[in-house]
């Protein structure tokens, strides 16, 4: 199994093996089924940008790390009721998303990382819910590195959750986080904890963050790690960046946008390279990630000519020194 973008199925060779699903939760194309070359501008046309497919060069790798796609989508379901209610001036039924926070801690909890279903794997009119619940998992996971007790984890994952929740209320970019703050404070069952991840996930550390650019401390610990959590999930999903890309521009970021102990818990729980990636190794051969193991900057390779996986956790001069999207760059390098 392994993530390509929409421009390199070949269906001659990949099958789906994940399903694909349109805004009403509905199954389009099963898992183990081809998309037919007039079904692809139709997927298109609904923001799919990117697959999870099997093919003979994923054989035997495992996304062991990615939530599974029917436990994303329930819990992209809760996100999108709770934005409806909001928007018709209702009050959020808080029951349904706790109980999508605790599926989601325990999802976090039992894996040693995350690997994220990028929004563009379906319907775009479910991207922003499907944001937040990336945005809960990503920070979920730097709040159990953080070591934050279980109620700690669900305040922390229902703010997440709700952190755009403004979105449903005005189109102006600036003004969301304070138009969520105001929504979630009014309902007395969110704590006010969880309300100012909404208030506070623009701030940055410096003061150059909106909408009110505090500095510093004066930003919750909680907003911080949502901060780190939305701008990752942005790149992935949205702006295509591979992880160990976003990572370091997470990285050149510390101490301006965000504080050093959110980062350093972000890089501990987050994996650079996931199976599936194309690479070429500073020797100059060419390999595909296949899993994580020890490390999780430094994973277990496949690499072309050599029988045995490599595991470069225990390789001390061996490097990734080229990611590519597909091995269509290989060919071309
Ligand atoms: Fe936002």
């Amino acid at each position: 199994m392994r993530m390509i973008s929409i421009q390199e199925y070949d269906r001659r060779t990949m099958q789906l093996a994940e399903p694909i699903i349109d805004y009403r939760k509905r199954i389009l194309l099963a898992s183990g089924s081809t998309i037919h070359p007039k079904y692809m501008e139709k997927l298109m046309e609904i923001g799919i940008k990117s697959l999870i497919i099997e093919d003979a060069k994923s054989v035997g790798i495992t996304l062991d790390e990615m939530i599974d796609m029917p436990t994303w989508i329930d819990a992209i379901s809760s996100v999108e009721i709770a934005f409806q209610q909001v928007r018709v001036g209702k009050e959020i039924a808080i029951n349904e998303l706790q109980n999508t926070v605790k599926t989601l801690i325990n999802e976090v909890l039992q894996r040693k990382a995350i690997i994220l279903i990028p929004t563009s794997s379906i319907d775009e009119k479910l991207s922003r819910y499907a944001h937040a619940v990336n945005v809960a998992l990503i920070s979920l996971q730097i709040g159990r590195r953080l070591n934050l007790n279980q109620l700690q984890l669900n305040g922390l994952g229902l703010g997440c959750l709700l952190h755009d929740i403004g979105k449903a209320l005005t189109a102006d970019p600036l003004q969301h986080p304070e138009k969520g703050f105001q929504a979630l404070k009014s309902n007395r069952e969110i704590s006010l904890l969880a309300s100012h991840i909404a208030y506070q996930h623009h701030e940055a550390i410096d003061g150059s963050g909106y909408p009110r650019g505090i500095k510093g401390n004066d930003i919750l610990e909680f907003a911080q790690i949502c901060s780190v959590a939305n701008d990752y999930e942005n790149m992935i999903s949205k702006d295509g960046i591979q992880p160990h890309e976003a990572i370091e521009r997470i990285m050149a970021l510390v101490e301006k946008k965000y504080s050093h102990a959110v980062v350093l818990s972000f890089t501990n729980g987050i994996i650079s390279y996931p199976p599936g990636t194309h690479i070429r190794l500073n020797n100059g051969l060419f390999g595909i990630v296949t899993r994580i193991d020890s490390h999780l900057h430094r994973p277990i390779v496949k690499v072309q000519g050599i029988s045995e996986e490599v595991d470069l956790s225990e390789q001390s001069t061996l490097f990734i020194q080229k990611v590519y999207n597909d091995d269509l760059g290989v060919k071309q390098d």
